[in-house]
């Protein structure tokens, strides 16, 4: 699959305007958005970070995907995103060659974004999102 880079970093946080604030104050990072998913079941907020972007989770409620990272993994890394120009074109090469991809066809994920995130499984225990970014 043709990529132009990392779109965004998400990490999975337990208080978002807490981390919000820890990325202002230590980094310099600028608040780009914030959005929700309910279906989902997470809040969330995107961070210009100097050229690069940081996207915040936090859980709505324990019994969601981001809730159950937290109470098995901890606040951290949750999945690495990567600017494809098609995605619904990298799903179906993915696919193709038999890997695990948990959407099969772009869905709206946060900020308004088409995406589609590959299993961990597939890329050595990393939840790998693809999305367009234009
Ligand atoms: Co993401």
């Amino acid at each position: 699959v043709r990529v132009r880079g990392i779109h965004h970093l998400g990490l999975a946080v337990a208080d978002l305007d807490d981390a919000v604030e820890t990325w202002e104050r230590l980094f310099g990072a600028r608040v780009e958005h914030r959005d929700s998913l309910e279906s989902q079941g997470v809040d969330a907020v995107s961070l210009l970070v100097g050229e690069s972007r940081i996207e915040l989770l936090a859980p709505t409620g324990e019994d969601t995907p981001v809730g159950r990272f937290l109470a098995r993994r901890g606040p951290g890394i949750h999945h690495v995103a990567l600017d494809a120009t098609d995605v619904e074109g990298a799903i179906e090469e993915l696919a193709a060659s038999g890997v695990h991809v948990i959407d099969e066809s772009p869905r709206r994920g946060l900020f308004g974004l088409e995406v589609a995130f590959v299993h961990p499984d597939a890329v050595h225990g990393v939840l790998t999102e693809v999305v367009s970014s234009g």
